[in-house]
């Protein structure tokens, strides 16, 4: 035998020499769930370990992660039910939850790169990601909303806005609001290709925001289908888009690799809810060593991806993990 792979594995120091890919602090935003009230910290069922956040406990929270390096940050709010209506008009209230935090951390944490969700589904009364009328999703009435949401977030300092809604033509729309209100310097990081998928269901309990009707098919992929991201991914692109990205991560893996493989822009992948969950739930159990953590955030960046979105950042960090 002249070739044998394994003279590249005999050691730890030739081992690492070899290695193709590695993860950094900097490869992670952290998704972090805010609801209102003081010295708030509650735990969410279904995600041991990740929590609700007041601000005041949200900043805390922020400067710990940055001790460790872990500097972006995605928040998420969690609305009273009495905010909610048609329109998600308590988006762009800012004495509201969502600017007041996103306003609060940039003061607090310049440094800090702050990305905010754009979509109606946390105020929204029926709980879907648009605007509903007569039971459907309807797609233009909804652009304008979130086109306002996002000019209000880039106000209070969002660094990235992340529509996270799925409807035609946001990218441009919301490119748009943006430059017109003197934006021109927020990026947009859209969710591109995001997936119908049941793997959202404990990010639902932590925001209290599932659908009241119906399911997001109407507007989120089909699981089954891989050129429909190709075609997500170029409009995105021809829209202004700075990143696109591929949701949820670990199960969707050939669907990063072809848009890394067939665009040009940074690629990012949301480890999402249900994905954290199911691990942890082994790893609680005994099931699973706590390595499968690491190996999985390595394993979605092998696949091509340039940033991930995960709710492990932190703890990868703390415990050194990576
Ligand atoms: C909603 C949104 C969802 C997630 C991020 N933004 C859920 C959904 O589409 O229903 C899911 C994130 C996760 O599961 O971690 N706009």
């Amino acid at each position: 035998m002249l070739q044998r792979p394994r003279r590249n594995r005999k050691s730890q120091v030739i081992r690492d020499m070899v290695q193709e890919t590695h993860l950094h602090a900097s490869d992670f935003i952290f998704p972090l769930f805010i609801i209102d009230g003081k010295n708030l910290k509650t735990e969410v069922a279904s995600m041991p370990g990740i929590f609700r956040y007041s601000i005041d406990n949200l900043l805390r929270e922020v400067e710990s992660c940055l001790k460790l390096g872990l500097k972006s940050f995605d928040l998420f709010p969690n609305l009273e039910e009495s905010l909610k209506d048609k329109t998600a008009s308590e988006s762009i209230n800012e004495n509201g939850l969502y600017l007041r935090a996103i306003k609060e951390v940039k003061a607090n944490f310049p440094e800090a790169c702050v990305v905010t969700d754009v979509a109606m589904d946390p105020y929204s009364s029926d709980g879907h990601d648009g605007f509903v009328e007569n039971g459907e999703i309807v797609n233009d009435k909804t652009l304008k909303i979130l086109a306002d949401m996002s000019v209000a977030q880039a106000k209070a300092g969002a660094d990235i806005i992340a529509p996270s809604d799925m409807m035609d033509g946001r990218v441009r729309y919301i490119r748009e609001a943006l430059d017109e209100n003197g934006f021109t310097n927020v990026s947009i990081m859209s969710y591109t290709a995001k997936y119908a998928s049941a793997f959202y269901g404990p990010f639902r309990d932590a925001l209290n925001s599932a659908p009241k009707f119906g399911d997001k098919k109407s507007y989120q992929m089909n699981p089954a289908n891989q050129k429909e991201a190709l075609i997500e991914a170029t409009l995105d692109v021809e829209e202004g888009a700075d990143f696109l990205m591929v949701k949820p991560a670990t199960t969707y893996l050939d669907i990063i690799k072809l848009l890394k493989d067939n665009f040009d822009l940074p690629i990012a992948a949301y480890n999402v809810s249900g994905e954290y969950a199911m691990v942890k739930a082994a790893i609680e159990r005994g099931w699973l060593d706590q390595k499968a953590i690491a190996e999985k955030l390595m394993c979605i960046k092998r696949a091509g991806a340039d940033v991930i979105l995960t709710y492990h950042a932190k703890e990868v960090l703390e415990n050194k993990w990576i």
